[in-house]
């Protein structure tokens, strides 16, 4: 057992409409979350529905009809409506996440979409539903829609996504704003300045603004002052009515992590704009700080493997199939059991899956009430982005549901994959 003094879990971290209920228990919007685990089994992504609509909200607040949701971080039909209703648009960034958000009943012309490497049948698709916005992302992209206009006749508005050449303090694989990135075209060496000039000139397209996106899970509203001080020296002179500066507001995730809130980030994004004399309309695409602290992962505790003056290695039923993050990004999270929410936490495990890997690791050194027990409903939370979406059937474990809580109301939005769903692309 850890010595270090026992600490209750930041309750920041949880969804808005967390509370403390009937003995202890964590209820979401509610809904008893140890109940939660009983009715649907364990894994399960627990929702706080309010928590998503009020994160929405608060983006059209700030930014108007310009607020789209990135869906990357976290999409099923129940949340590309829900986005929709609350006045957000949509990016979508494959051929997949259009079809789920087209198949949600979202009107087309809400999409945005992405993607460093759109195929011709995706652009095609997107032609032919009619989406709002196309990010065009290379010249062979721009080549592609002149190749499609040729085809349909039809000039998709579109933006051009530059990187500014700005550095965001983030994992290296989320920081996508500096030169070495595959994503868009580069301001430095002139690529960005060629193709607005290409754009400009073809029929194919109709420019209408430009776009950037530095990184993901920033906290120095300063990187997003900088990116936006040189998009205006790029796009000013251009006079085109939108700039879009991306998603990637970071969020806390463990104790004494501190995040700008979206209304904040608009007011850092709308002075820097003002500073570099920028009158277009700007644009924003959040995934994370709208979804990921609305949920927690709630895991069955199965073994405790207790090393003397090594470590205590706790089992839980799910893992990187799950969560991919800490394994992928290094990503810290807290855990704590829902039948004691507030209990303090000191006693020091390190949480692992179920899967056949040593580096399967949910949390390196967590912090969990001493009394913890095989059996226990083990809960991580902020889980809402990145981790259903990434999540995988690594070891064909059963990918989890999804429950929507609202109002006491617990609403099964995804269902748990079932054995035969792991035969149904399979011929055999
Ligand atoms: N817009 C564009 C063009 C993007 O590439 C992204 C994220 C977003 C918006 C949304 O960024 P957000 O607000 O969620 O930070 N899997 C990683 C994050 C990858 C982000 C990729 N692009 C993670 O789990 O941290």
């Amino acid at each position: 057992m850890d010595r270090r003094s026992g600490t209750r879990l930041p309750w920041h971290l949880l969804p808005d409409n967390a509370a403390v209920g009937d003995g202890g228990r964590l209820t979401i919007a509610g809904c008893d979350t140890v109940e939660l685990a009983r009715e649907f089994g364990t894994p399960v992504f627990a929702y706080d529905e309010g928590h998503l609509r009020a994160r929405c909200r608060e983006a059209v607040t700030a930014f108007g009809p310009a607020a789209t949701y990135a869906t990357k971080a976290f999409l099923c039909r129940a949340m590309a409506r829900l986005a929709a209703e609350e006045g957000m648009g949509l990016d979508v960034a494959s051929g997949g996440e259009l079809h789920v958000c087209l198949s949600a009943g979202v009107p087309p012309e809400r999409l945005v979409f992405h993607g460093n490497n759109k195929s011709l049948s995706e652009l095609r698709r997107a032609r032919e539903v009619g989406v709002g916005r196309t990010v065009v992302d290379s010249f062979d992209e721009l080549a592609r829609l002149e190749a499609l206009h040729g085809e349909d006749g039809r000039t998709p508005a579109v933006l051009l996504r530059i990187t500014p050449g700005v550095k965001a303090e983030t994992h290296e694989y989320i920081a996508t704003g500096h030169d070495d990135s595959k994503f868009g075209f580069t301001v430095s060496s002139g690529a960005a300045a060629e193709a607005v000039e290409k754009a400009k000139a073809s029929p194919a397209v109709e420019l209408v603004g430009i776009h950037a996106h530095i990184g993901s899970q920033v906290f120095r509203a300063e990187s997003f002052s900088a990116a936006v001080e040189v998009l205006g020296r790029f796009a000013n002179p251009l006079g085109l009515p939108e700039l879009v500066v991306g998603g990637g507001l970071g969020v806390p995730y463990v104790e004494g992590e501190e995040a700008p809130t979206i209304t904040q980030w608009a007011r850092v994004l709308r002075s820097a704009a003002a500073e570099a004399g920028i009158t277009a309309e700007i644009g924003v695409e959040p995934g994370r700080s709208i979804t990921a602290a609305a949920a927690v992962t709630l895991y069955t505790v199965g073994t405790i493997k207790d090393l003397p003056g090594i470590r205590t290695y706790l089992s839980v039923d799910g893992g990187m199939s799950d969560n991919p993050r800490p394994v992928l990004y290094g990503s810290g999270y807290e855990a704590f059991l829902p039948r004691s929410v507030t209990a303090d936490r000191n006693r020091t495990v390190r949480i692992v899956g179920k899967h056949c890997e040593s580096g399967d690791l949910l949390v390196r050194d967590a912090r969990v009430p001493a009394d913890v027990m095989v059996g226990d409903v083990l809960a991580t939370p902020v889980t809402g982005a990145y981790g259903h979406s990434m999540g995988s059937n690594y070891n064909k474990i059963l990918r989890p549901p999804v429950v929507f809580c609202r109002d006491g109301d617990a609403r099964l939005v995804v269902r748990r994959e079932t054995d035969d769903d792991l035969l149904l692309t399979d011929l055999g």
